[in-house]
This record gives structure tokens, sequence and C-alpha cells, in this order.
């Protein structure tokens, strides 16, 4: 692992539709570094850009100006392959409705993001069970999506998000389908893990709780990109 900073923005900006007449300015300027085993939340009102701006994070869509290095390498001018390959390699995402496989169990949905890396069948479904298991989904292992709550919904995501042993992980709004008790019980978990596995962890939420155990915070408003914590 590089000595650098997991993820930095450089004056990442976001627009839509910028040649058109309804050209919709998101975010401008935002700057931030996370390191090795850093837990960043963004705190921000609905619709001020968190998805918009963990897509670009995760290489999911590109900044309208800015620089997004990932472990030290700009990745502006790379091909939609290249993008990939750094995506299934060093990242994690969590959404913020789990988007399993429907047709898959537990297991599988978790064990296929490290099939993706590289890793053998027989070794990602081994790992794949041990993880279902520290997060207390024991008997809940051949289960399909439909047959589980949304909380053990979450809890195999977040499985599946750190099965390919990722840098960085992106969570948006991971518990915002959940009642407090499963809010708190899921977040709890991405905390440990982030910290167990020394992941790094950009975490956007609108739960106030949540940001108390972030290492820093950040605010996303119409007027700008504020640390608060
Ligand atoms: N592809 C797109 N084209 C045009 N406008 C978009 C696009 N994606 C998002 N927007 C607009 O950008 C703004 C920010 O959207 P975004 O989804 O990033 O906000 P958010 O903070 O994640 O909101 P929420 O908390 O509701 O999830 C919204 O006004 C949205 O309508
Ligand atoms: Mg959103």
């Amino acid at each position: 692992m590089s000595k650098g900073f997991v993820l930095e923005l450089k004056g990442i900006s976001k627009i839509y539709n910028e040649s058109s007449s309804d050209k919709l300015v998101i975010f401008k300027n935002i700057n931030l570094n996370i390191k090795k085993s850093e837990l960043i939340g963004i705190i921000a009102p609905s619709g001020t850009g968190k998805t918009s701006l963990l897509n670009i994070c995760g290489l999911l869509d590109l900044p309208s100006c800015g620089e997004v290095r990932i472990l030290n390498k700009n990745t502006k001018s790379l091909t939609i392959e290249m993008r990939n390959n750094i995506r299934k390699k060093y990242l994690g995402f969590v959404f913020q409705s789990s988007n399993l496989i429907n047709e898959f169990n537990a297991i599988e949905n978790v064990a296929l993001s490290r099939i993706i890396k590289g890793y053998n069948f027989p070794d990602a479904l081994d790992y794949a069970k041990k993880l279902l298991i520290n997060v207390g989904l024991k008997n809940r292992l051949y289960n399909r999506p439909l047959q589980l709550s949304g909380g053990e919904k979450q809890r195999v995501a977040i499985c599946r998000a750190i099965a390919n042993d990722p840098y960085l992980l992106l969570a948006d709004e991971p518990t915002g389908n959940l009642d407090n008790e499963n809010s708190q019980l899921v977040f709890k978990l991405l905390t440990d893990l982030v910290k167990r596995k020394n992941v790094s962890a950009l975490v956007a939420t609108h739960n106030l709780d949540l940001i108390k155990k972030m290492d820093r915070v950040f605010c996303l408003t119409k007027n700008g990109f504020k640390e608060v914590k």
C-alpha cells in the first residue's frame, strides 16, 4: 500500500447539463484527503449532492472539473476498463437499498465481489461464509435477499463491500432504510469492520447520531463543503 492518501479530491466540481439552459451546479471546488483507516462522514440535506460526490469518488461518474486521485494515482485520463479495474480491486460500495442479486443467496452475493477480483470459487465462498458468520448471519447463509429483513440485507451488503479487501469503502446512506435499532447495529458493524480491517471509509448519512463515531465529518451544503468535526 502506498504511503500517501487513499483518496484525494482536488478542486472537484459537479455541474449537470453543463451546456444547456437548465445547467445545474451541484457543488464547486471540493477538496478532501482520506488517509488509511480513516472514517469520514458526509452529512448533508437531501438533494445537495452526496450521491453525486460518492459516484465521482467511486469512479462511476466524472467530475466537471478537478482531480480524483486513488492510491496516489490520478484517475483523470484512465479508460473505462482501467476505472473498472480500480473499482474491483480497491473499492467497496454500500448503497442505501442493498442492491443484492435476488437470484443469489447471501454467501453467493458476498463471494461474487471476491471472485470478480480474481480469487477462486472455493476461497471466495469460504471467505464470504466467515464474513457473514462474523456479522451474526450464521443462520441466514443460504437465504436469498427476498428471504432476509432490511437490516440483514444491509449486513450482507456490507460483507459484499469488503469481500474484495478494498482500501476504500464508499457508503451512500447505508442505514437510510432502517429503523433506529437496526441503523445502530449496521453502523456499528460497518465502523468495527473498517477499524479491524484497516479500510478507509467515506459514509454519507442524514443520521446525526451516526456521525459520533467518525474520525472527521464534513457538511455539504449549497454554500460549500466544510469540516464540522
Ligand atoms: N444525472 C443527473 N442529471 C441531472 N441532475 C442530476 C443527476 N443526478 C442528480 N441530479 C440532481 O443533482 C442534485 C443532487 O443529487 P444527489 O442524488 O447527488 O443528492 P443527494 O444529496 O444524494 O440526495 P439524497 O439525500 O436525496 O439522496 C439533485 O438536485 C438531483 O436532482
Ligand atoms: Mg443520495
